[in-house]
């Protein structure tokens, strides 16, 4: 029998997993490790690329509708400007003045302004401290009992600690998302402290001193990109004129973007550095709501194709004062985490916004022509239009944290103990699809034999592992917990009769098969997804 614990044990149990199996460790951990970044580790990175190369083959490779680009991380920075990134990719940053929290202000608990607050602290040690500071700074009415504060009243800003639950909070102050450097052999520091010297002899304040290093700094500023899908508008009209490829049509791409989010959590759901998988689709004015539909019909089977459980998966309606400054429609794919819902991908109707936007802020021209089509306006034969665009934007590395979520499963023995730990993943996932066991690694006519079936799967492309380390019953926990759907295994018998053992991952099952009809029996798993 298999079951899954609860949020946050389920969470440790993964991440521990992840670490002990070589998926996903803490990026520079040996220097303390830093915060919001992870290094995929040599599982970790086949998982990765075997999702990504599935999503890679279904918007691409299978369809006629659809070619792929992978644009530069940093761009012209006027792409950031026309895209609107750098008037509206900001968060409203708050610092607690209880628990020093630092969060963003539209995502705290809501209050009721004028309500009782009551704030927790770790211990009774936190709260005795934070009560003396709060009395100091002139607060009264408050009262401690163990590391409990009550007597606090919400404020009008309506929100509180998401860490302590306290309303006594620093003003909100925008924090943009992406993160700037510059490019080019100038130092940007000198202008700013040249532009700041010269700013302060004129008595300027603190405001407009700030402009001033801004200004200074924009010359040679670019950002690294916080969604590939830039890259997709900006070259619309190379892509569609190149390849001669006729609207509706899809530009895919998939890579690294970079977000500076002021929380980051649930190891890599939210990271500064993650991937996407992203796809623009092109389509005539008036056709963005039916590929709208489309779109998110394809999108939820893809998921469930490669083995997110359809139960764990569901679409969120975006509301009107929630859809992003580009679009007039939008759906969130959700994905049961441990810790509840959350978004995996958003599928969003984003109109003609961004190509109009790129055709104001470079002077180019991004329309297209279609000969065969009426111009709706004049009733003529030939239309030229912006084309509107549909995307579903997924995230990969995200994607790999719910297939992880959703692959993770322990063996209960009749005492109710866990006797086993596997990774139920799809074996296209899966970073090995056999691994091959010798039963004796001092039998050289074993290793031989094993070594030579490993050798066979690799000529044809396909990852198994040949495995010697430790006892049987070790390497097949370790390839349970690693996901590998099949354990071959070769005894004294295989130089016999040719045969091997064959261990189904998910339920153990063994039985003898022809070494010959082995890589049948993988293929077949891999197109069909069952073990
Ligand atoms: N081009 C549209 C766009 O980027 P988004 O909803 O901001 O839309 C798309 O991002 C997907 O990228 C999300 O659904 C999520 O899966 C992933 N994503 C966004 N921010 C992320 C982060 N900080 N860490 C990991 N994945 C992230």
């Amino acid at each position: 029998m298999f079951q899954q614990s609860k949020e946050p044990e389920l969470m440790q149990k993964i991440v521990s997993l992840c670490k002990r199996r070589g998926f996903v460790f803490q990026s520079s951990e040996i220097y303390g490790g830093l915060r919001s970044a992870y290094d995929y580790g040599p599982m970790g990175v086949e998982l990765k690329r075997n999702l990504m190369n599935e999503w890679w083959t279904a918007m691409v490779h299978s369809r006629e509708d659809m070619v792929g680009i992978e644009s530069s991380i940093i761009m012209h920075s006027d792409v950031w400007k026309a895209s609107g990134h750098l008037a509206n990719f900001k968060d409203p940053l708050v610092d607690c003045l209880v628990c020093q929290e630092r969060f963003r202000a539209d995502k705290a608990p809501k209050v009721t302004v004028g309500s009782e607050c009551v704030i927790e602290l770790g211990d009774k040690g936190r709260a005795k401290l934070a009560l003396a500071k709060l009395v100091d700074a002139g607060e009264s009415g408050l009262e401690r009992t163990g590391k409990t504060l009550r007597g606090a009243v919400a404020a009008d800003r309506g929100y509180v600690c998401p860490n302590c639950g306290s309303p006594y909070l620093s003003p909100e102050r925008d924090f943009s998302g992406m993160f700037r450097t510059s490019l080019g052999p100038v130092d940007p520091i000198q202008g700013v402290i040249e532009a700041v010297q010269r700013g302060v002899q004129e008595g300027l304040d603190e405001k407009a001193l700030r402009e001033l290093a801004e200004e200074a700094l924009s010359g040679s500023a670019v950002y690294l990109r916080p969604e590939t899908a830039q890259g997709m508008f900006v070259q619309f009209l190379n892509v569609q004129q190149s390849q001669s490829i006729k609207v509706p049509f899809g530009i895919a791409q998939m890579g690294k973007s970079f977000r500076n989010e002021i929380t980051v959590e649930h190891f890599i759901f939210r990271s500064c550095e993650f991937e996407q998988m992203e796809m623009e689709y092109f389509c005539p004015p008036g056709e963005g709501p039916k590929y709208l539909e489309y779109w998110k019909e394809q999108r939820l089977a893809w998921w469930q194709s490669i083995g997110l459980s359809p139960e764990r998966l569901r679409f969120r309606p975006h509301g009107e004062e929630e859809l992003a400054h580009y679009s007039d429609g939008c759906f969130d794919v959700e994905y049961e985490f441990p810790w509840g819902w959350d978004e995996l991908e958003g599928i969003a109707s984003r109109t003609d916004y961004d190509l109009n936007a790129h055709m104001r802020g470079s002077g180019k021209k991004l329309h297209y022509f279609d000969p065969e089509a009426t111009d709706p306006d004049t009733g003529k034969p030939g239309w030229r239009y912006v084309p509107h665009v549909v995307e579903p934007a997924a995230g990969a590395t995200r994607g790999v944290l719910a297939v992880l979520c959703n692959a993770y499963s322990e063996e209960l023995d009749s005492d109710g103990n866990v006797s086993r730990t596997v990774l139920q993943l799809h074996p296209r996932l899966a970073p090995y699809k056999a691994g091959v066991l010798p039963l004796v690694k001092k039998d050289e006519r074993l290793v031989r034999r094993g070594r030579d079936i490993a050798e066979r799967f690799l000529a044809e492309g396909i990852a198994a592992k040949y495995d010697e380390q430790h006892t049987i019953g070790k390497r097949y926990a370790r390839h349970d917990e690693i996901g590998t759907p099949y354990c071959l295994t070769v005894d004294s018998d295989t130089l016999e009769d040719d045969t091997v053992t064959i261990r189904y991952r998910d339920d153990k099952r063994q039985e003898r098969i022809k070494i010959d009809e082995v890589a049948d029996v993988v293929r077949e798993a891999l197109r069909t997804g069952k073990i």
